[in-house]
């Protein structure tokens, strides 16, 4: 079984003021260190990172250099986030027959978080990584609270998203024939009435989406920073 991890990269960074993904953070762009933990995954056969057509070249000469080995293939993405997934799909080794699709946006995946998303597709269709709510969560329309969800069946959707391959080809497809627009690949699947499974993820899997984000990115790697060198001077 070969598994592609497809890290899409093309966004704009609107909510965000620019494009976050080459964003320095702690002297590293932000998808280098999303990149790490698949390029030392046992569980990943192949990178491919999808980013904007003008950054093709320098990103694959960049990721190249990091990649120890293991096969990377960079290329360029499309409108809708779905559209550089698709992108991304296309360029697989055609041997592959499960994808594992993660946001660039999420510097803070681990290998396990990854592992686990690829062994849960075993008795599913997919496996998306998600929180469990700890809120309660309310429906509301036109500003008022229409119903209160029950909190037990509520999961704040994150990436690792892993599916079989056809599996997602199929579902991308149908959303293009029925105009359909998702947030995450696991809501195209859903549409087709394919199994997705849940894996609970972790807290630090966060997604940087505004400068918040960034700002609580930052003191995530100082204080990893502060507790390796407390390690290393005990
Ligand atoms: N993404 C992509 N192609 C797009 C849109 C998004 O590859 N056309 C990627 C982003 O680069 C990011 C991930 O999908 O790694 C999650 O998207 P998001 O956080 O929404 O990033 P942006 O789309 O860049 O931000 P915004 O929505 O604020 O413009
Ligand atoms: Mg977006």
């Amino acid at each position: 079984m070969k598994v592609s991890a497809i890290i899409p990269a093309a966004g704009s960074g609107e909510r965000f003021g620019e494009a976050k993904q080459f964003k320095l953070l702690a002297g590293r762009p932000m998808l280098f260190h999303t990149l790490q933990p698949f390029l030392r995954s046992d569980a990943i056969d192949e990178v491919i990172v999808v980013v904007p057509g003008d950054d093709v070249h320098s990103t694959h000469r960049d990721v190249l250099s990091m990649s120890a080995g293991k096969p990377v293939k960079v290329v360029a993405g499309g409108s809708r986030r779905q559209d550089s997934v698709k992108r991304g799909v296309d360029a697989s080794d055609p041997d592959s027959t499960l994808v594992c699709i993660h946001d660039a946006a999420r510097p803070f995946v681990t290998e396990d978080l990854i592992q686990n998303s690829i062994s849960a597709c075993e008795n599913a269709d997919g496996a998306v990584v998600a929180l469990p709510s700890k809120d309660t969560v309310k429906y509301s329309e036109n500003g008022l609270v229409k119903d209160t969800i029950d909190r037990e069946k509520i999961w704040l959707a994150q990436t690792p998203q892993t599916f079989h391959k056809e599996k997602l080809l199929l579902a991308l497809d149908n959303a293009d024939s029925e105009n359909l627009t998702g947030t995450d690949e696991s809501a195209l699947m859903e549409a087709m009435g394919f199994s997705v499974t849940l894996i609970e993820g972790n807290t630090n899997n966060f997604k940087i989406t505004t400068m918040d984000d960034w700002e609580r990115a930052e003191q995530v790697l100082n204080s990893t920073l502060r507790q390796t060198q407390g390690t290393m001077g005990s």
